[in-house]
């Protein structure tokens, strides 16, 4: 009991601080400590000893309490007094931000789903039915060329535009529809201020029993303005793509000439016919959006590659608390 005893009072001349003494405590005291072992065994003694060693025991675990709880205090008492008045810390760090890319594909999206569009999701790995054959895209066509695709082992391929969501919803929902999605799009392309392997593209497209082109202009026009303010001009050129008829691009003014921002045009019959709806009775229009020349516009930045290359410097003009 005597070692036990200083073996308790050494210890304590190395307490520093309270996580110390909280330490030293359990090491007696706690449920697995020194003091409550012994205090557990007595039942294993005869009475008369049972009497005595209990009383020794219980004394000596009242004085280790007693002098635990003073130097609690005394600790305690040693910490620097705070002041609860003081005001709080500000932020100490910073807060993530949305991406450019994310920030103008969501308001896209936003206006889209306003619209009443659907908004929906495709693989980046595409079939080649999928995103050449069902939508009208010949076998001789440029397109499917290794040089310009990024095919995988398998023979499927990183998807070449996000026209291949258009199947992919069309052939699981019967019209009239009105879908959407924003997404990766993949092409053999270099990396240079102006192309990236790598971009995102939004695909809007609705069919109904009478969808004509003033329908898509009307869209594309509320989409340009909800961006580029009410303001802005559009203008449509004809253009060729084979899953359209007729096709369209749509160039914006900016800074002195027209841009071409997206592609679009009414659904080719064939590609409605590919996905089971028939085109004496319904029609359609579809259209696919440059995301990242979009935001180009909008913000004025000049190398495509700034989206990708994550330069805090860059990336930091798009949060939202500097906007406010
Ligand atoms: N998929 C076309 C492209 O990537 C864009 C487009 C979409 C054109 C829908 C017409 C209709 O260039």
């Amino acid at each position: 009991m005597k070692e036990l005893r200083e073996e308790f009072y050494g210890k304590l001349k190395d307490v520093k601080s309270v996580s110390d003494l909280d330490r030293l405590k359990a090491e007696f005291l706690g449920k697995k400590g020194k003091i409550t072992a012994r205090l557990r065994s007595l039942k294993d003694l005869p009475p008369m000893e049972r009497r005595i060693w209990g009383k020794v025991l219980n004394d000596l675990k009242k004085e280790l309490e007693r002098v635990i709880r003073e130097k609690r205090e005394e600790l305690l008492d040693e910490l620097p007094s705070q002041d609860p008045t003081l005001p709080g810390t500000p932020w100490t760090y910073e807060v993530g931000a949305l991406h450019p890319i994310k920030v103008v594909g969501g308001e896209i999206l936003r206006v889209l789903e306003n619209m009443g569009f659907e908004i929906g999701e495709g693989p980046e790995v595409e079939t080649d039915e999928n995103n050449f054959t069902l939508l009208n895209i010949p076998e001789w066509h440029p397109a499917r060329d290794m040089q310009q695709s990024l095919y995988l082992d398998n023979g499927m391929l990183l998807r070449t535009h996000t026209s291949p969501f258009q199947i992919r919803y069309m052939s699981t929902h019967s019209p009239p529809l009105k879908a959407a999605t924003f997404g990766k799009v993949f092409r053999a392309d270099e990396f240079d201020a102006t192309h990236s392997p790598v971009f995102h593209q939004i695909e809007g497209f609705a069919v109904d029993r009478n969808i004509s082109l003033s329908s898509l202009k009307w869209v594309l026009e509320q989409i340009v303005k909800a961006l580029f303010g009410e303001g802005s001009k559009v203008k449509f050129v004809p253009s060729y793509f084979p899953f359209t008829e007729p096709s369209m691009e749509v160039a914006v003014w900016y800074r002195g000439e027209w841009l071409e921002m997206l592609g679009c045009g009414m659904i080719h019959p064939q590609v409605l016919r590919n996905v089971g709806i028939d085109p004496d009775v319904w029609s359609g229009y579809a259209f696919g959006i440059g995301v990242e020349r979009f935001a180009m516009v909008k913000y004025g930045i000049e190398d495509i590659r700034h989206f990708y290359e994550n330069d805090k410097r860059f990336l930091d003009q798009f949060r939202y608390d500097r906007w406010i």
